[in-house]
């Protein structure tokens, strides 16, 4: 076994940014890459604040490839702005503006994202590590043109659904699902191993405003950003749940996840995604593997807050201090 490599893959807002700031100051593995999809932005959003995040945070050498611009079964490209990541995905907070160009597809209709996951595991196999934290889009991509290659990849944790909560999009969806619940139903029916992040485990680890004083008083440009941006969505978060502390750490949590696998206790089992009707995008028992002793998806249930906690609060001080 060598040395470890991470690829993210990025429906740039609030907290991938958080998600991004941790995986760079994390020793465990060394980030190669940034793919890009629509989700809480449009891909061209999503792109430009990955570049524009990795400048802020030191790091314009860390690639950001354009990937899937619509779901599987979409005729257009996606342009909604989630509300709760503000207009620009970014709580309204204005960036400067990266001059860097992302990895482009060579020809029309291609996806760079796929083109990079695909030859980052024929060439890392177990040492990769991938970690998509928006819609599956581009890892469904990849599914369809190379299933050998992508089951060369040594972890895949996914940021997304929600086996005993209910949605956050409808009472049956979890966002990332409910943005492409096509291309998430191929990924757990795949029967490529996945670890699944959800809301059973994100929304028990939250962020309080107070973290946020730590962070403005190392006086960078990189804490002073994120404390605004951040401020952002825990304000949403507040108001929207009142009974949570502050906002959920969905994205950051799946990175830690992906990195330490001993931080959640998991069920395994072997998932679909209900298609059709009032519970489309849920998250949900394959009834027809339910006998299946292979089973292919381990979700996460319980998680070990505090050791979470210190692994998040000592990794966003780091970063947010280069700078
Ligand atoms: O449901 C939470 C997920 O949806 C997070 O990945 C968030 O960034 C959004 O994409
Ligand atoms: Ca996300």
């Amino acid at each position: 076994m060598g040395a470890k490599r991470l690829i993210l893959d990025l429906d740039l807002g609030i907290d991938d940014a958080m998600a991004l700031a941790c995986a760079l100051a994390s020793p465990e593995a060394e980030l190669i890459g940034v793919t890009t999809v629509f989700g809480n932005v449009p891909r061209a959003q999503s792109v430009a604040n990955c570049l524009a995040v990795l400048e802020l945070l030191g790091h314009p050498e860390v690639p950001v490839v354009e990937g899937a611009d619509r779901a599987l079964a979409a005729t257009e490209p996606y342009t909604t702005m989630v509300d709760v990541h503000g207009t620009n995905g970014m709580g309204g907070v204005e960036l400067p503006a990266s001059r860097r160009e992302p990895v482009r597809a060579a020809e029309t209709g291609g996806n760079a994202a796929v083109d990079f996951l695909l030859e980052a595991a024929k060439r890392y196999g177990e040492d990769l590590i991938f970690v998509p934290t928006g819609p599956l889009t581009n890892l469904a991509l990849a599914l369809e043109r190379d299933a050998d290659a992508v089951r060369r990849i040594g972890r895949i944790v996914l940021m997304g659904g929600a086996l005993t909560q209910p949605g956050n999009v409808t009472p049956g969806a979890e966002a990332n699902i409910a943005n492409d619940p096509e291309a998430a139903d191929a990924v757990f029916r795949s029967g490529v191993p996945v670890t699944m992040v959800g809301l059973d485990v994100t929304h028990q680890v939250q962020l309080a405003q107070t973290e946020l004083d730590r962070w403005r008083a190392l006086g960078t440009p990189a804490a002073d950003a994120y404390a605004q941006i951040v401020g952002y969505y825990i304000d949403f978060y507040v108001r929207r749940s009142p009974y949570l502390r502050g906002c959920a750490l969905h994205d950051p949590l799946a990175v830690a996840v992906a990195l330490d696998p001993s931080l959640v206790e998991t069920f395994a089992t072997n998932l679909k995604v209900d298609l059709e009707g009032p519970f489309r995008g849920r998250t949900i028992g394959d009834p027809e593997r339910l006998a299946d002793p292979h089973k292919t998806t381990e979700v996460a249930l319980k998680v070990d807050l505090e050791r979470f906690e210190t692994i998040f609060k000592e990794r966003m001080l780091q970063a947010l201090s280069a700078k």
